[in-house]
């Protein structure tokens, strides 16, 4: 279950104010009349999955994680944030087992990333996950190629049975490659996008190789997709949350911050990011999605959001109970000049710098609203991911916003494309060689 105290943001008059507009987004949204309806299939996803996927999915983990110290996996915007997200903030920040590592290519063109990635890689014992539900998108293909190629020269004939591609069931250079080399393969359904996939073989396979937990995971995001669906507005978190953004925005609040006290969740807020910016960011309109870690970016960013441009409201994702806690203890001399902090737990001061901080960002006219998550465990972050996806439609649908296509991502695409040389651009090339 999440909460959201929007006391220091809005009235409760303003956000009941607004309930029928929210109701009819979210008729909308469930009744699935809207722009982009054909990429719903995330909606109903936690009862709806394919039962006999998600069996072979667990049993390709464990073959995974008996016979690799490493799974690198291959993939880029919606098809590596959400395992990454979900890894980083249920793994320990200084693990003591010795479990399987998990790493990520295909998000990045960088050189140097890929050149140490293959020498890291070198002397250990690897398998690849590798993920594009189109097959054809430029970084992950360059990146399993060149993985492809170290995974020949390390295991031969055997490289093809250490590769699992997670993929278009028909279309694409990836189902095209996997089918002809017999690699094991998982399906991106047709009707879920990239930033709504994180609970499909996308994001599970890699999850469960990390150890998770997925039937928790799973178990919280059918709960928030009943929530979502049953509850009255005046309960139902996830409507009062876009209703929120929605007046937020109305007020000239372009910027959205979403804060953790956390840093394990940062990933989480990656693919927050994501999930609203690439959902909602069209047509000339949307709120732009930023992400800070505190206490630590008080100390860098904090002076901007307590007295730079206004235009930015706060939302805060608050932990109620910490994994871990400790108590600090009196120290015979004061030298430090800490000793009236003795006999608080370390997670009451965070607290207090929480409460603190939202305090003094409201006084400089930076609204604060909470997202309060019981605890970091799987049943709570698939919560909190079903919570936002469906926050998310309704929010883009207030906005008479496609919140599933993606248009403008292709415009990079071209151009790099054209400054490459690839076929079929080569008019265009021309004309971005003049402007350089
Ligand atoms: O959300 C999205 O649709 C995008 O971020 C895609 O996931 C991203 O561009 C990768 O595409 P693909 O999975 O086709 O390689």
């Amino acid at each position: 279950m999440i909460k959201v105290n929007y006391q220091n943001a809005l009235s409760q008059e303003e956000l009941f104010n607004k309930k029928s507009a929210i109701l009819e987004a979210y008729e909308v949204l469930t009744k699935k009349t809207g722009a982009g309806n054909d990429f719903l299939g995330w909606l109903r996803y936690p009862v709806e999955y394919d039962k006999e996927e998600y069996a072979r999915i667990k049993k390709a983990a464990k073959k995974i994680q008996e016979e690799s110290e490493v799974l690198v996996v291959v993939g880029i915007g919606g098809s590596y944030l959400g395992a990454k997200a979900v890894i980083e903030a249920l793994k320990d920040y200084f693990p003591l087992n010795k479990s399987i590592e998990i790493v990520f290519a295909g998000h990045t063109l960088s050189s140097t990333y890929m050149h140490q990635l293959l020498k890291y890689l070198e002397n250990k014992e690897f398998s690849v996950n590798v993920i594009s539900k189109s097959g054809t998108t430029t970084e992950p293909a360059i990146a399993f190629r060149l993985l492809k190629e170290l995974l020949e020269k390390k295991y031969g004939e055997k490289a093809n049975s250490r590769i699992y591609a997670t993929t278009d069931k028909a279309k694409g250079a990836l189902r095209v490659q996997a089918n002809e080399l017999g690699y094991e393969t998982f399906i991106v359904p047709d009707d879920v996008g990239g930033r709504y996939s994180w609970f499909t073989a996308v994001g599970l396979l890699p999850i469960a190789c990390a150890g998770v937990d997925i039937d928790l995971l799973f178990k919280g995001a059918f709960d928030a997709m009943n929530d979502a669906y049953q509850l009255p507005f005046e309960e139902n978190m996830a409507l009062q949350y876009a209703g929120c953004r929605n007046i937020l925005y109305n007020k000239e609040k372009f910027i959205e911050i979403l804060v953790s006290y956390e840093p394990k969740l940062s990933f989480i807020s990656e693919w927050w990011k994501q999930l609203f910016g690439e959902s909602e960011g069209k047509d000339g309109v949307g709120i732009f999605p930023a992400s800070l870690v505190y206490s630590t970016d008080l100390h860098s960013m904090g002076q901007y959001v307590q007295e730079g441009k206004r235009l930015m409201f706060e939302t805060v994702l608050k932990v109620n109970n910490p994994e871990e806690d400790l108590v600090l203890r009196e120290a015979a001399s004061d030298l430090d000049g800490i000793n009236y902090l003795a006999g608080k737990k370390l997670s009451e001061v965070n607290d207090k710098a929480m409460v603190g901080t939202a305090l003094a960002h409201v006084d400089g006219g930076v609204p604060n609203i909470m997202l309060e998550l019981e605890q970091v465990d799987a049943y709570n972050i698939g919560y909190l991911l079903y919570f936002m996806m469906f926050s998310c439609g309704v929010a883009c649908y207030m906005q008479h916003i496609n919140p599933f296509n993606q248009p403008g991502v292709e415009s990079y695409k071209k151009n790099m494309f054209a400054l490459l040389g690839k076929p079929g651009f080569e008019e265009l090339g021309e004309t971005l060689k003049k402007r350089l």
